[in-house]
Formats: structure tokens, C-alpha cells, sequence
């Protein structure tokens, strides 16, 4: 079965600080987002990218991405839901599988896709990646001083990539979306409308490239992974 992802690629990544969004900095000789891109191509099941990109933005139609017939741009919104709802929209099937997953995480490994689309395929509402949370977990008080521990025998680190039918995620997304609900990622507007994805534990590795010192670690593993 052939199933498309949809990656989100229209932020501009301030808290990197760089001369421009983190997804067009170059690491292990290309850029993230070239990347990202690739791997999921390389994925077997994987035959369309639908990437959602700024519209002003200049650095995108310099990539040989923007010629690949398997990579479909779309106008991103002003939040992450919103740019993901751009791509969902062109998606014509709602049985369609989609995998969404962050511009910035360039480290995915083939075998976490493989085990995502297990998960997704035996769940009603879908899967995403996640890992187990490894420090002790502290909620402040809001003003600086901790209020207590948080139980961290059951908390996960929610990854990318995530993945739902289309239509469903497109509903999901649509309500949260107009009730106000905080969405800052895919599984959140499912939660939003009592829908419980499937966890499926992932690499840790699969880190989302998010400050400066981060660039070093993506570089690392992306080397590593290319030997
Ligand atoms: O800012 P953060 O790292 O959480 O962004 C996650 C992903 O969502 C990035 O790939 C970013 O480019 C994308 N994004 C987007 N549209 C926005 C904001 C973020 O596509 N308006």
C-alpha cells in the first residue's frame, strides 16, 4: 500500500538564530530539509512528499527537491497545524495513509518508519514514534522554584514522523483547530477529539534540530547512518 507523507517546512526557526530557518542549513553536505526528504523517499512504501513551504520563501525553488516529481510544494499557514492542513488538503483519497514529520528531524531511520506503520495499521486512530522520557520530570510553580515531581513511569517524548488516515487527521485537525485547542502536534488534535494513537516507541536519536547546538549532534548521526 502506498502511503504519502506530509512535512511541515514554512517555520523560520528562531530559536536557532541562523541567517535563515533551520531547515536550509547545510549538514553532512546537504540541507536538513534534502535530508528529511530523502529518507522518507527511501522508505519503500513512500512514493510522494507533499512538503509545506513559505510562500516567499527564496530557497526552496533552488533545490533539486523543488524538480523531483515525487515532491509537491504546497503554501505552509501560520502555525505548524496550519501548514499541515495545507498538505492534508491535497491529498485527494481520505483512505490515504499519511506520515507526517518535521522538516527538522533529518535523522529518521527506516526501521522506525517500519515500525510506525506496524503500530498505525493495527490501531483505529493511527500511531506516532514517541520515546520513553529518561530525567526526572519536575512541573514548576511558575516561579522558578519546582511544585513537584511528575511520575515519569508512563511520559513520552512525542516524535515525528506521525501517522493517520487523511481524512481522519484532516477532520481532527479541522475541529481542533476551530474549538481553540493547543495543537502542537498531529496525535494532539486526534486527543482533542477522544482518538487515542497507538505509541510506538522510537530512536532517540531522531532528534528535532531546534538550537544551534543541535547542528553538531544531527551532523554526527546523519555521518553515522551514511557509512
Ligand atoms: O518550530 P518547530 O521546531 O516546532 O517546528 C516543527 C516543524 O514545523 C518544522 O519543520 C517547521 O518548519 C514546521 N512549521 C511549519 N509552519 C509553521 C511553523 C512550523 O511548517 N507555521
Amino acid at each position: 500500500e502506498k502511503m504519502i507523507a506530509v512535512v511541515p517546512a514554512a517555520g523560520v526557526g528562531s530559536r536557532m538564530a541562523a541567517d535563515r530557518p533551520k531547515q536550509y542549513l547545510h549538514i553532512a553536505g546537504k540541507t536538513i530539509l534534502e535530508h528529511t526528504v530523502a529518507r522518507l523517499l527511501a522508505h519503500p512504501s513512500i512514493d510522494q512528499v507533499i512538503v509545506a513551504i513559505s510562500e516567499q520563501d527564496p530557497y526552496f525553488p533552488q533545490l533539486p527537491l523543488a524538480n523531483d516529481p515525487r515532491v509537491v510544494r504546497v503554501n505552509g499557514g501560520a502555525e505548524r497545524a496550519d501548514s499541515v492542513f495545507a498538505g492534508l488538503a491535497a491529498i485527494d483519497d481520505p483512505n490515504t495513509w499519511v506520515l507526517v514529520h518535521d522538516a527538522a528531524r533529518p535523522c529518521l531511520q527506516l526501521s522506525d518508519v517500519d515500525a510506525l506503520i506496524a503500530g498505525a495499521l493495527a490501531s483505529p486512530y493511527g500511531a506516532i514514534l514517541a520515546a520513553p522520557v529518561r530525567d526526572t520530570m519536575k512541573r514548576g510553580n511558575g516561579a522558578g522554584e519546582i511544585a513537584s515531581t511528575v511520575d515519569r513511569s508512563d511520559l513520552w517524548h512525542a516524535l515525528t514522523p506521525q501517522m493517520f488516515r487523511a481524512g481522519t487527521l484532516t477532520h481532527a485537525l479541522q475541529q481542533a483547530l476551530e474549538e481553540g485547542a493547543v495543537i502542537t502536534d498531529e496525535a494532539s488534535a486526534m486527543e482533542h477529539g477522544q482518538m487515542a494513537p497507538q505509541l510506538v516507541k522510537g530512536r532517540a536519536d531522531n532528534l528535532k534540530v531546534t538550537q544551534p547546538e543541535d547542528l553538531a549532534l544531527a551532523e554526527f548521526y546523519l555521518n553515522k547512518m551514511m557509512r
